[in-house]
């Protein structure tokens, strides 16, 4: 077997890798070896605290034995199989998703990961309505192969335009803290701030003509863009403009499905059922790869006769789809969902109290274990830490005086995200905002008196 020391990983990593996300000449990647439960350990011993599921997506915790060892019988058993045959995992997780999905999806394709699984809703409702566009929210991230990009509306998707997939429209989200419309009526009533966010989106429905539009795409409480949380009645009311215009309502869940807001998925919360929903991440718990679309059973029946065109060599990876069984047995067997019902309530009033604490923070903001702050040079002007899509000493001295103290998180411009496994205890929590606490001293500093 081919092995190196792990003084050695780092360097032998760098010299032959292409990372993504990253300018090759400037990575300092984490040399990790272990991860149990919400710590992860690097090559000399660190401890850190991972307050980001390492990429949103652990939400089960690391190193769990069940997920593990399911996967290992599975790979002993059946390690692939070709994505046309029946597996015994691919029945198993139909049903197991047929049980914790809303409403009366009952299909479900399998995909390697949330961008894939995006571009094959879009396919979906493309081929269903006979339409071709899609609209799509500005502070929404979807994934980074092209057509998924084209769905992104955050400048991730810029430096690959015009060359992403065609007939992709964006329009605001209803994110209060920063309303285009409401600069000078901040206190606007959450019905009325609903509403206007509607009559903008019904607006733009009208223009593009909805007699072109097959669907429309959101996160349902977006995840990198800020942990926007849809002001009450906003689901319901793109569900209802989609069933005005006959126009199929695609609900992204990527990052914030399989427990993270406290409910199976975020669109439980508000009682909407999307004709199309698609998942990744916590589906397996990162264990192994896999995404899925979920879909209304007249969606799967326009296909009876014709073909559905698509599919990847891993399409219904058995190994995966073992692993996202197990994975759902964890939550169920360990009310992971409940657990994190429970420490909603503690990760907000830990937010508010460092929010009180620190004149640098903004806003705060959280539903289940899925938080925000939002750092403000100035709390009167909202003015961000960082200028629009870009960094600053401040927030780079941030991200390391965190890590350097054993604290790992996302940040993203001017926001601090926090996205622990969901097993996360109280205290354990509180360990993280502690080091949070101290390392935001620094950043109060520059704001301005
Ligand atoms: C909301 C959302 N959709 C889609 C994706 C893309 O998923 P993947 O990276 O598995 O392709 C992500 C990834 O972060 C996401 O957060």
């Amino acid at each position: 077997m081919f092995d190196i020391p792990d003084d050695e990983i780092l360097d032998t990593a760098l010299k032959h890798s292409f990372w993504t996300w990253s300018a090759q000449g400037k990575v300092s990647p984490i040399p990790v070896t272990r991860a149990k439960g919400v710590y992860f350990w690097d090559t000399d011993g660190k401890r850190y605290l991972d307050f980001n599921s390492m990429t949103m997506c652990v939400n089960i915790g690391h190193g769990d034995e069940r997920v593990i060892d399911a996967i290992i019988e599975q790979a002993k058993a059946l390690p692939y199989a070709a994505p046309g045959m029946a597996t015994k995992p691919r029945a198993i997780l139909g049903e197991l998703l047929n049980e914790i999905t809303p409403g009366n999806l009952d299909h479900f394709m399998f995909t390697l990961g949330g961008a894939d699984a995006n571009e094959n809703a879009v396919k979906l409702a493309r081929g269903y309505t006979g339409k071709h566009k899609i609209l799509a929210r500005y502070r929404s991230y979807h994934g980074a192969s092209a057509g998924a990009m084209a769905l992104t509306g955050d400048p991730r998707r810029n430096p690959w335009e015009p060359n992403l997939m065609p007939g992709v429209v964006h329009f605001l989200d209803p994110y209060r803290y920063r309303s285009t419309f409401h600069r000078t009526n901040p206190n606007i009533c959450e019905a009325d701030f609903t509403q206007d966010y509607l009559n903008h989106l019904e607006e733009i429905i009208q223009y593009e003509d909805p007699k072109t539009i097959a669907a429309i795409l959101i996160e349902s409480v977006t995840g990198t863009n800020g942990i926007i949380i849809p002001p009450e009645g906003y689901l319901q009311g793109v569900r209802e403009l989609c069933n005005k215009y006959h126009i199929l309502l695609i609900a992204d869940e990527v990052m914030s499905g399989f427990g993270r807001t406290g409910k199976w998925f975020a669109v439980d919360h508000w009682g909407v059922v999307p004709d199309l929903m698609t998942m990744a991440k916590g589906l397996t718990s990162a264990y192994a790869p896999l995404g899925a679309v979920a879909m209304k059973p007249e969606i799967a029946a326009a296909y009876n006769d014709v073909v559905y065109q698509g599919g990847l060599t891993y399409t219904a990876h058995p190994i995966s789809l073992a692993a996202a069984i197990a994975n759902i047995k964890v939550m169920q067997e360990d009310h992971i969902i409940e657990h994190t019902h429970e420490m909603g309530p503690v990760l907000h009033r830990m937010l508010a109290d460092l929010g009180e604490q620190h004149a640098s923070i903004g806003e705060v903001r959280s539903i289940g274990l899925f938080g925000v702050i939002e750092l403000v040079r100035d709390r009167h002007t909202r003015e961000p830490f960082t200028p629009w899509n870009a960094s600053s000493p401040e927030m780079a001295a941030l991200r390391k005086s965190l890590l350097e103290n054993g604290l790992y998180l996302y940040s993203h411009w001017h926001t601090l995200l926090i996205i622990p496994p969901l097993i996360i205890t109280e205290s354990q929590l509180a360990e993280g905002f502690d080091i949070l606490d101290k390392a935001l001293a620094a950043t109060d500093r520059s704001v301005q008196k």
